[in-house]
């Protein structure tokens, strides 16, 4: 697969790291990941076609991942793209945006602006002032959790079958991130669509274009279309947070100050977007994979349903098992060595959190999913300066609407073959079809 000097994956194995499809075929992605990080755990991925995108450098293994998160001085998050993109996707950003990322939002700054900005919103996600959004919570909780019942007709030894999908993992975690951002209920629909459009470019189930197979140009301009949509809508919530400020994020947002100055425009709708963006399909992927877990062992649904003490180590086990955000990337600042390679300033790094989440060096039997794994110190949430700004939110999320489901569904099991989306970027389940019965 590689050569000895500076290890080039085949065009095979780019392939498989870089089509949208294998990220539908969680396994044998997996496979690929194994080899490679065995192999050359850190190796150049070019294109076939010179030029088609910029050659980078894949790195698989967890020691590598974290060691890379955590210099944030080494490892920058600019100039080049965080998320992926061809060439051509890049040119495209440009020209829609003037920026070759489509939001400038936290995920794009480096120090020293990174840490201004995020210092903004830093105390409101801890878990202290979550405590006061926590009974919120729960209601959209219960709410999701009665459609999903009555949607499978399930009662008392009377089996029902539902998606729990588009019922329960996409909307709840929407529901609440629409809440802390004051996004009103009748327009979630549309904040809906707009982040599966950011999000989902690569799956036509998904984006909700209902095309297959879209070039780089059509993704770009549906996702080019979504930044402009969102940014119109924030700012009107945005106005509306400076003349009547409120106790949610929206409001921290609308009226903060950086340097002195209130936050510009295009970054204060770029911090509205990527909280809306980044705090429900992530969740809901989690999510997902927490109750397809469940519904695959009933024995360890049994057990957590008498003992909720056991529902903290399901949620994060669950985090890592399906790691929804799959890589981000980093551009070197500097020459370093990592993982026994020379990195040159200005080359390209993706880390794959997948592959970091299913190292064998770090997690024992890394495919099992084992709700007693510890320590569970997974990368599914970044380390560093980087690190998820909503990691407590959305641990509060999981074991708020797991308590509201373990009251109420009695007996689990799959009712259909579950389906992952094609996304190399955020990914997940986007079927999970249940068989169960409900007190
Ligand atoms: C950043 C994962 C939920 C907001 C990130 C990063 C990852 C991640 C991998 C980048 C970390 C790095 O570069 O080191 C996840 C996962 C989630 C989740 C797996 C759910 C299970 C949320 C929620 C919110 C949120 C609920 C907020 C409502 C953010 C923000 C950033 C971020 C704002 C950028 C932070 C920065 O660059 O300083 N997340 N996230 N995330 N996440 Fe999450």
């Amino acid at each position: 697969m590689a050569t000895k000097e500076r290890p080039v994956l085949d065009s095979a194995t780019a392939h498989a790291v870089l089509a949208p499809e294998s990220y539908a075929s969680w396994d044998s992605l997996l496979d690929t990941f194994d080899r490679v990080r065995a192999e050359a755990p850190l190796a150049i991925v070019q294109p076939d076609e010179p030029g088609y995108f910029e050659p980078f450098w894949l790195v698989t293994r967890y020691d590598d991942v974290m060691a890379m998160s955590k210099d944030n001085e080494t490892f920058l998050n600019n100039p080049k793209p965080v998320v992926f993109s061809t060439t051509e996707a890049i040119a495209f950003a440009q020209q829609a945006t003037g920026s070759n990322m489509l939001v400038d939002s936290l995920v794009v700054f480096d120090a020293p602006i990174h840490p201004k900005y995020r210092k903004l919103t830093q105390q409101w996600f801890m878990p202290r002032n979550l405590k006061t959004v926590e009974d919120e919570i729960r209601t959209l909780a219960h709410r999701v959790v009665d459609k999903f019942i009555e949607a499978g007709d399930a009662g008392a030894g009377k089996p029902g079958e539902a998606d729990f999908v588009p019922l329960v993992s996409a909307p709840y975690p929407l529901h609440v991130v629409m809440q802390i951002l004051g996004v009103p209920e009748e327009d979630e629909p549309r904040m809906l669509m707009l982040t599966q459009q950011l999000f989902g470019g690569q799956d036509a189930d998904l984006s909700g274009s209902g095309m297959e197979n879209m070039t780089p140009e059509q993704i770009t301009m549906l996702v080019a279309g979504a930044v402009k949509n969102f940014e119109e809508y924030f700012a009107g919530i945005a106005a509306d947070r400076r003349a009547n400020p409120t106790e949610d994020v929206a409001s921290v947002i609308a009226n903060a100050e950086v340097d002195g100055a209130p936050l510009p425009e295009r970054d204060m709708a770029g911090y509205y977007i990527i909280l809306a963006a980044a705090g429900h399909d992530t969740t809901s992927a989690s999510t997902a994979g927490a109750m397809m877990a469940l519904a695959q062992d009933p024995e360890q649904f049994a057990r957590v349903k008498a003992d909720r003490s056991l529902l903290p180590g399901i949620v994060e086990e669950a985090i890592r098992w399906s790691t929804p955000v799959q890589h981000f990337m980093r551009t070197a600042a500097r020459d370093t060595q990592l993982g026994g390679q020379t990195i040159r300033e200005g080359d390209w790094l993706m880390m794959s959190y997948v592959a970091a989440n299913h190292d064998p060096a770090q997690f024992d039997n890394p495919r099992k999913f084992d709700a007693a794994r510890s320590p569970n110190r997974h990368l599914a949430f970044g380390a560093g300066a980087h690190q998820c700004l909503g990691l407590h939110l959305a641990r509060l999320e999981m074991r708020i609407l797991f308590e509201a489901l373990l009251d109420r569904i009695e007996t689990l099991e799959l009712a259909g073959e579950p389906k992952r989306a094609n996304s190399t970027f955020v990914g997940g389940l986007k079927a999970l079809p249940l068989r169960f019965t409900a007190s």
